[in-house]
C-alpha cells in the first residue's frame, strides 16, 4: 500500500485539508477492503468534528461516484432527477416520475428504503405485488426507454464506496455530517448521467436537519458540489414538520399516488409534487417559465395520463398493473380501528415524528436493517393541522396487523393530534430555493 491511512486520519484530525488523490486513495481503499473498519471509522469521525471544504467534499464525491458504474444515456431526452432527504408520507417520487416523464424528460428513479422514522420509495413499490426494484442496469435502461422512468434500488455496482461506508456511519454515530451526506447522495446521483438534479431538503421535527440554519447548509452543500462535479442542481427547503399527505405506510400511499394520479391528491403532496416537477422542467429545458410548467403539470395530474403512465410502469417492472383500477388488489391490514376526537374542536398539530415512530411500531418500517416491513399496516389522517372535527368523529384510521398494536397506535395518534379552539397556521411547503451548476 503506497498510502498511509493512520497519517491521513490525522491529517483529518488536525484540521487540514486532504488533496483529491488522498481522498481517492482512501475510497479506492474502502471498495478493496485494504481500508479495515476502524481506520474508515476514525476517518469517518475526523469528518464529523473537522468537516471538509468545499473542494474536498467535491473530491469524496467524485471519487465515490468512480468506484462504481455509470448508467448509460439511452435517448435524445434530458434526464433529470429529484431526492429527498426524506420524511414522513413523502410519496411525491411516486408521483413525479410519471409526471415529468410525461413531458418528455427522463427521469432514473434510484431510490433508498425507509430509514428509522422515514419512509422509502422502495419500502412502498414493493407493497405492489409482483413489483421488481431490484434490476440490473440493462434492464433498468430497457424500461428507462420504454416508459421514460424506471424506479429501483442502487444495484451493488451504483457507487459501492457509499454503501460500505453509509453502513459504518449508520454504525459509528457518523450519520450527521454535512460533507458526507452530501457526498453520499451526490455519489449515487452523479452515478445515474444526470443533466440536472432536484434536491427537496426536508426541514422540521421528523426531517434529518430540524432547523432552517442546518437544512440551509445542507442544502448549498449540495449545491455548491454538484456545481463543481458539473451538474446542475435546484435545491427547495420543505417542510416536514407536519406529515406529508394524509396516508402514512407503504400500501396506504400507494393508494394516496393511485389516486392522485387521478386527479384526487390531498392538496398538499399535489402542491409540493407540481412545485418539484417545475423545478424538474426548468433545470430540462422543456420549459422556460414556472407558471407554464405548472400549469402543464396540473392538467396532466387531472387528465388521467399520470395513472396510465403509472400502470406501464407497474406492467413492465413485474408489478400488478390492476391495481391503478382496483387498488383493493393490494390488501388489507387485518385491524381496521378508528381514533375519534375526544371533543369537538380544531386540530392544533399533527406531530410527524410520532406518527412516523408510530407506524414503525405497527411493523411498517424497520428498527434493525434485516427487519421484514409489513407493506400493509399504516395509519391514513382524517383531519390535517387547522381543520376542525366534531367529538366520535374519526382524527384518523389504523391499519393494524393486531388489536393491541392498533390500540397502541391509536393513542400515540390521539396524544400526536391535540385538539383545542386556534391552531398556529401550517409553515409554508416550500421555503427556500438555490439554484448552481454549469449554465446550459
Ligand atoms: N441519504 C443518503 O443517501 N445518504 C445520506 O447520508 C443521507 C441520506
Amino acid at each position: 500500500m503506497h498510502y498511509h491511512p493512520a497519517r491521513l486520519n490525522q491529517k483529518k484530525r488536525d484540521g487540514e485539508a486532504l488533496s483529491p488523490a488522498e481522498i481517492q486513495d482512501l475510497v479506492a481503499g474502502v471498495v478493496d477492503g485494504s481500508l479495515h473498519d476502524a481506520q474508515l471509522g476514525a476517518f469517518l469521525m475526523a469528518v464529523c468534528l473537522r468537516g471538509m471544504t468545499p473542494s474536498e467534499t467535491a473530491a469524496l464525491t467524485l471519487a465515490m461516484r468512480d468506484s462504481g458504474a455509470l448508467l448509460a444515456r439511452c435517448g435524445d431526452q434530458p434526464r433529470i432527477d429529484k431526492h429527498s432527504t426524506g420524511g414522513v408520507g413523502d410519496k411525491t417520487s411516486l408521483l413525479l416520475a410519471p409526471l415529468v416523464a410525461l413531458c418528455s424528460v427522463h427521469v432514473p428513479m434510484i431510490s433508498g428504503r425507509g430509514l428509522g422514522h422515514t419512509g422509502g420509495t422502495i419500502d412502498k413499490l414493493e407493497a405492489i405485488p409482483g413489483y421488481r426494484t431490484a434490476l440490473d442496469l440493462p434492464t433498468f435502461d430497457a424500461v428507462l426507454r420504454d416508459c421514460g422512468f424506471a424506479m429501483a434500488q442502487a444495484s451493488a455496482d451504483i457507487a459501492p464506496a457509499d454503501r460500505r461506508m453509509y453502513a459504518t456511519r449508520d454504525v459509528s454515530g457518523t450519520v450527521e455530517s454535512i460533507p458526507l451526506i452530501t457526498s453520499s447522495i451526490l455519489s449515487k446521483k452523479l452515478a445515474e448521467n444526470l443533466d440536472g438534479l432536484v434536491m427537496d431538503v426536508k426541514c422540521g421535527r421528523a426531517a434529518f436537519m430540524k432547523d432552517a440554519a442546518d437544512a440551509d447548509r445542507l442544502l448549498q452543500s449540495i449545491v455548491d458540489v454538484g456545481a463543481a462535479a458539473g451538474l446542475r442542481v435546484t435545491a427547495l427547503r420543505t417542510d416536514m414538520d407536519h406529515p406529508l399527505g394524509l396516508a402514512l405506510g407503504n400500501a396506504l400511499e400507494i393508494v394516496e399516488i393511485i389516486e392522485a394520479s387521478q386527479g384526487r391528491g390531498p392538496a398538499d403532496m399535489v402542491s409540493l409534487t407540481v412545485e418539484l416537477g417545475v423545478e424538474m422542467l426548468l433545470l430540462a429545458g422543456v420549459e422556460q417559465q414556472a407558471a407554464s410548467a405548472r400549469s402543464r403539470l396540473s392538467k396532466l395530474l387531472s387528465s388521467g395520463a399520470v395513472a396510465r403512465a403509472l400502470q406501464q410502469n407497474f406492467e413492465r417492472q413485474g408489478g400488478d398493473p390492476r391495481v391503478v383500477d382496483d387498488p383493493s388488489r393490494l390488501g388489507r391490514a387485518p385491524h381496521l380501528v378508528p381514533v375519534p376526537a375526544l371533543r369537538s374542536g380544531v386540530v392544533l398539530d399533527v406531530d410527524p415524528l410520532a406518527l412516523g415512530h408510530a407506524v414503525v411500531d405497527l411493523g411498517g418500517g424497520r428498527r434493525a436493517p434485516a427487519d421484514k416491513v409489513d407493506p400493509l399496516v399504516g395509519i391514513v389522517l382524517q383531519r390535517v393541522r387547522g381543520e376542525r372535527v366534531e367529538k366520535g368523529a374519526p382524527l384518523a384510521f389504523v391499519h393494524a396487523r393486531t388489536a393491541a398494536a392498533a390500540a397502541a397506535a391509536a393513542r400515540t395518534v390521539a396524544a400526536a393530534m391535540p385538539l383545542g379552539e386556534v391552531a398556529e397556521p401550517r409553515l409554508p411547503l416550500v421555503q427556500r430555493r438555490a439554484t448552481g451548476g454549469p449554465v446550459r
